[in-house]
C-alpha cells in the first residue's frame, strides 16, 4: 500500500516528464522475427514518465523505505525492487538500475500510459523506454537515444522473451520506420511518407500475449518449415509493395497490400475470432484495408479508410469497440 502523501499532484512536484511512442506494424509482424524486413510506425507520446524523489513529495512522504512505480491506467502500483522478483516491471527496473550503473535515490516513478496493455501497440516497449528516461534523469544521467533504445531492448527480452527490438526501437525514435534484423543486430531508416496518411486503430476487446505468440509460431514454424517460410517471402513480398506505397501515398495500393497481410497472418495462425469481427464491420463499411498489428490473437486492428474517418470511428464506438486515431506520414 502506498501512502496517500505520495501523490504527485503535490505542489513541490518538479521533475520532468519523458515520453515514449506507440507503434503499429504496418507490414510484417512475425516475419520480422525471422528477417523479414517491416515497416511500422511510432504513435507519438503514448506514454510518459516521471521519477519524483523524497523531496518532490514532500517531508511526509514514506518513500525513503521503498522506491515505487504506479501506472494508475492499467491499476499498477507496486514497489520498483523486489530480490528474485518473477514480476516484469520490477525486472525492469532493476535492468536500467544495473544498465545506468549508478546508485538510483529512492523514486516514485508515475507513469502515464494512454496505451493499454497487451494491445499490440508497443505498450510495454514504451513504457521501458519512458522509465529509462526518467530514471536516467533522476540519477542525474544523460543517455542518447540509442543508449535508450538498448536498455529498452534489454527490459523487451524480459516481457517477450525474443522480441525482434521493432518495439523498442520505434518506442525511443518514433517516424514510420523500416527494420530489420540482420547478422545478429538491426537495421532501420526512416520512410518518408510525403503526405499524413490517417489510420484508425481499434482494440479487439481480446488481449495478445506477444511471448505466447511468438513461441506458438516458433514451434509452429518448425514443424512446418517450408509452409512457414514462404509465408514469411509472402509477407517480405507485401511489405517491399508496402514500402513502395507509402512513399508515393497511393492508399488503394496500400489498403489492398494491408489487407493482403492479414490473409498471410491468418495462415500464419495468429488471428482469432475477435480480429475477425473488427475486419468484417470494417470490411461492410468500405475501408481501403485492414489487419491486425502486432502480435494477434488480441490486441489491435488497424484500419486504412476510405470514407471519413469520423463516421467509421462512430461506427466502432457505437458497437462498443475502444478506438484510436494515428497519422503517419508527413504531418
Ligand atoms: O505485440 P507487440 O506489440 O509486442 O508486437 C510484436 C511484434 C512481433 O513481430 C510479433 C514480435 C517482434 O518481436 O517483432
Amino acid at each position: 500500500m502506498v501512502a496517500q502523501n505520495l501523490s504527485a499532484s503535490d505542489s513541490k512536484v518538479e521533475a520532468s516528464w519523458f515520453d515514449a511512442n506507440g507503434k503499429v506494424i504496418l507490414f510484417g509482424e512475425h516475419a520480422v522475427v525471422y528477417g523479414v524486413e517491416a515497416l511500422a510506425a511510432g504513435l507519438p507520446a503514448m506514454v510518459r514518465a516521471r521519477a519524483l524523489s523524497r523531496n518532490e513529495l514532500g517531508s511526509s512522504s514514506n518513500l525513503s523505505i521503498k522506491s515505487k512505480v504506479s501506472i494508475p491506467a492499467w491499476g499498477l502500483e507496486i514497489d520498483a525492487f523486489e530480490l528474485g522478483s518473477s514480476n516484469v516491471l520490477q525486472q525492469m527496473c532493476e535492468r536500467i538500475r544495473q544498465a545506468l550503473k549508478k546508485e538510483i535515490k529512492p523514486f516514485y516513478l508515475e507513469i502515464d500510459a494512454k496505451v493499454p496493455p497487451a494491445s499490440g501497440l508497443g505498450a510495454s516497449a514504451s513504457v521501458a523506454v519512458a522509465m529509462t528516461k526518467a530514471l536516467a534523469a533522476h540519477a542525474g544521467i544523460t543517455l542518447n537515444a540509442d543508449q535508450v533504445n538498448q536498455i529498452a531492448y534489454g527490459c523487451e527480452q524480459l516481457a517477450h522473451g525474443t522480441p525482434s527490438g521493432l518495439d523498442n526501437t520505434l518506442a525511443t525514435y518514433g517516424g514510420v520506420q523500416r527494420f530489420q534484423r540482420v547478422d545478429g543486430g538491426v537495421r532501420f531508416s526512416v520512410v518518408d511518407v510525403p503526405d499524413p496518411i490517417e489510420l484508425l486503430i481499434v482494440l479487439s476487446g481480446k488481449k495478445g500475449y506477444t511471448a505466447e505468440t511468438v513461441a506458438r509460431v516458433r514451434a509452429a514454424r518448425e514443424a512446418a518449415l517450408s509452409k512457414y517460410d514462404q509465408l514469411f517471402s509472402q509477407i517480405a513480398e507485401i511489405s517491399s509493395d508496402g514500402l513502395n506505397a507509402l512513399r508515393s501515398c497511393d492508399l488503394d495500393k496500400l489498403g489492398r497490400l494491408l489487407t493482403a497481410n492479414q490473409q498471410c497472418l491468418r495462415e500464419v495462425g495468429v488471428s482469432c475470432v475477435e480480429i475477425e469481427q473488427v475486419i468484417e464491420l470494417a470490411v461492410s463499411t468500405g475501408v481501403r484495408g485492414a489487419k491486425l498489428t502486432g502480435s494477434g490473437d488480441g490486441g489491435a486492428v488497424i484500419i486504412l479508410p476510405k470514407q471519413n474517418i469520423s463516421d467509421l470511428e462512430q461506427a466502432f464506438q457505437q458497437a462498443g469497440y475502444k478506438t484510436l486515431r494515428a497519422h503517419i506520414g508527413a504531418c
